[in-house]
């Protein structure tokens, strides 16, 4: 790195804990990119991995737009804690997976901010069922706002982006999109088989865009969360049996937080990547690595 700004090292001479974790928390954020005058939208802002992205964002310097479908209370929380960092920040109600609302969506977000450089559609869910009890409502929802709600988001994103064109005084970039997949783009999952088909679905749904925009200078990466500490998986690790059950599929032996998250897609959003397009970023404390492996096979 050739200049000192706020893109400063990472952090100096810190030793990692010895032994096991303490604590079961993410990382303080030390390392904060500038993300000064690039506007954000995160969907499925209101609650767990989103609110924690747009308020990582907000932090490194981004004015957000909160999105959410539903529980309003969530979003303006969100959007109050934004304002208090001294942001700005819009809460925009919108089902992703439905056309004209997301349309709508992206056209409040210009008219607020005047542009955006950082879309993270994070918007997900999971309708959860054993493969041959699996009703086509179960499939079709989770497929709508899980792939077809990250296409609409990530081509209005891609208009509006080619709209405004290169500014390099803000970004390297035209723009970033960071789609919001999950461990589950690569580990099969029975019992979740949509969920496992949209996220697969994700995965070159994102590579086939970033392929198609870079020369554009628009970057598009995804970020694939393990276990993370939220709403959607809370049987997972809400009792001590879960909890230990769960962390035989985590070789860094703890939960992760939506914080750990945070900070990849702070980082993904920034110039200290602008030469990563078209990858998946893993954050799963190694739930990739194969942990049945490490003694047997
Ligand atoms: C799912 C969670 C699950 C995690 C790891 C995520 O994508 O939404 O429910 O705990 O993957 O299996």
């Amino acid at each position: 790195m050739t200049d000192a700004t706020p893109q400063s090292p990472m952090s100096s001479g810190e030793q990692p804990a010895s032994g096991p974790p303490a604590t079961e928390v993410a990382a303080p954020m030390r390392y904060f990119p500038s993300l000064t005058g690039q506007p954000a939208l995160v969907t499925g802002a209101n609650s767990g991995i989103g609110k924690a992205v747009a308020l990582g964002l907000a932090k490194a310097g981004a004015d957000v737009v909160v999105n959410y479908v539903a529980e309003p209370e969530g979003a303006e929380e969100v959007c109050g804690q934004i304002r208090a960092m001294g942001r700005k920040a819009i809460a925009i109600e919108a089902d992703v997976s439905v056309e004209a609302e997301v349309v709508a969506m992206f056209a409040k977000a210009v008219e607020a901010f005047g542009t955006l450089h950082i879309v993270v559609s994070n918007a997900g869910l999971q309708r959860d069922s054993a493969f041959d009890a699996m009703t086509l409502e179960q499939w079709n929802k989770v497929i709508s706002v899980n792939l077809t709600g990250q296409f609409l988001c990530a081509r209005e994103a891609a208009r509006e982006f080619k709209r405004r064109g290169l500014d390099r005084s803000v970004s390297m970039a035209a723009g970033k999109i960071i789609c919001m997949s999950s461990v589950h783009q690569q580990i099969p999952w029975g019992g979740h088989v949509n969920y496992a088909a949209s996220k697969g679905g994700v995965m070159l749904m994102m590579k086939s865009i970033a392929q198609e925009l870079a020369p554009q200078r628009i970057r598009v990466n995804a970020i694939a969360p393990g276990a993370i500490r939220t709403p959607i998986n809370k049987p997972a690790w809400d009792t001590p049996e879960a909890y230990e059950s769960l962390m035989t599929l985590v070789p860094y032996n703890r939960i992760g937080e939506p914080d750990d998250i945070a900070q990849a897609a702070v980082w993904l959003a920034s110039d200290a990547a602008d030469y990563v397009t078209g990858t998946t970023l893993f954050v799963d404390g190694g739930m990739t690595l194969y942990p049945g492996f490490s003694t047997g096979g």
